[in-house]
């Protein structure tokens, strides 16, 4: 790993706990609960491992993660594998995505899975100090009754760490019209909101997901690159948007032969925070997308002190820990700078 960016403070806000499950550990749950077949495991794993394709087809992978999740100590050994994968980048705090309907519809209770989350959380924090987070995620084309139940369903979570709900999925699904009551709602009862916007729909999705659903933050967002009062609002707003770069060069978001557009968001003074999304399933993490951006954008290490220090100003944790964290973090920033060897 590059020693420079290993040594950087890190901060992870867009990434989905069932993506992170890497192959031998979903290989491991799968055989527990005789989810995978008994002949050709190998190529059946390899058919969700492989990238490629677009959104959609990103999405049915997902999907089949999902499909052998099911019980609480499943999620505990992909949240506590997963910590220990950040800790080796030197990731400080994450906040983490896990769309829990795609388990409760299936008759597995909620606080089970969070409690079983929660542990691992707090393995990794007595482990390195990582702080690790949640935030529910609903799913876009299941509708808006739907994202009404995450909301409710929310409600006494904060003891589990879930810091905020999100919405994620198939953006061309549903406008953010139809979304409009949950997030007040989610809003009303003091959480902070993101959406996944600006991925598989244009801009104007971008506009609708701070003007109609009046996010904290955005998720991709990237496609605002293409409407200049859409940068403008994102800048006068100043809405962070999560960038995933592997992910939206996987999936179409972005060309893989265009430029990827993050001096666009940065030069206009956009709080631009860097995610890896679903790295098992795009084959990343953390530290490669950042040093993908060095190699093709031209990040400097300001550049990598401005996004990190975006992502801390970003986060939806409470006071309490954002004081003790921005403590560490400026520290660590500090010493980065001193020891650089590049
Ligand atoms: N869920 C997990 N990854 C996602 C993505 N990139 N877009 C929408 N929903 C997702
Ligand atoms: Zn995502």
């Amino acid at each position: 790993m590059n020693q420079s960016l290993f040594g950087l403070p890190k901060v992870e806000l867009h990434v989905h706990l069932e993506g992170t499950i890497r192959r031998e550990i979903l290989e491991k749950i799968g055989r527990r609960n005789n989810t995978l077949p008994v002949k050709e495991t190998g190529a059946f794993l390899e058919r969700i491992y492989r990238s490629g394709g677009d959104l959609s087809s990103f999405l049915r992978r997902f999907a089949a993660v999902c499909h052998h999740l099911r019980s609480p100590i499943d999620f505990y050994l992909a949240a506590r594998d997963y910590g220990k994968q950040l800790s080796r980048q030197g990731v400080l705090y994450a906040e983490i995505h896990l769309s829990v309907q795609i388990f409760t519809r299936r008759g597995i209770p909620l606080q089970p899975i969070l409690s079983a989350v929660d542990e691992a959380f707090e393995e990794a924090y007595r482990e390195s100090g990582l702080m690790l987070r949640l935030i529910l995620d609903g799913v876009r084309q299941w509708g808006p009754g739907s994202m009404l139940e995450l909301v409710e369903m929310a409600e006494g979570t904060r003891r589990w760490k879930v810091v905020g709900i999100g919405l994620g999925g198939d953006e061309n699904s549903f406008p953010a019209e139809s979304f409009r009551e949950a997030f007040r709602a989610a809003r009303d009862r003091g959480w902070k909101t993101t959406v996944h916007a600006g991925e598989a729909g244009g801009p104007d999705s971008v506009r609708d997901a701070v003007e109609i659903l009046k996010v904290d933050r955005i998720g991709h967002g990237v496609r605002a690159a293409g409407d200049p009062s859409v940068l403008d609002l994102l800048a006068r707003c100043q809405i962070p948007i999560d960038l995933c770069p592997t992910s939206q060069r996987e999936t179409g978001a972005v060309a893989k032969n265009d430029i990827y557009p993050l001096r666009t968001f940065l030069d206009r003074g956009i709080p631009v925070t860097i995610g890896s999304d679903d790295p098992a399933l795009f084959q990343t993490d953390l530290t490669n997308e950042l040093s993908w951006l060095q190699g093709h954008c031209g990040l400097s290490p300001e550049d990598l002190v401005r996004v990190e220090r975006n992502g801390l100003e970003a986060i939806f944790c409470e006071p309490e820990v954002r004081r003790r964290l921005g403590a560490i973090f400026h520290a660590g920033i500090r010493s980065w700078q001193r020891n650089r060897t590049d």
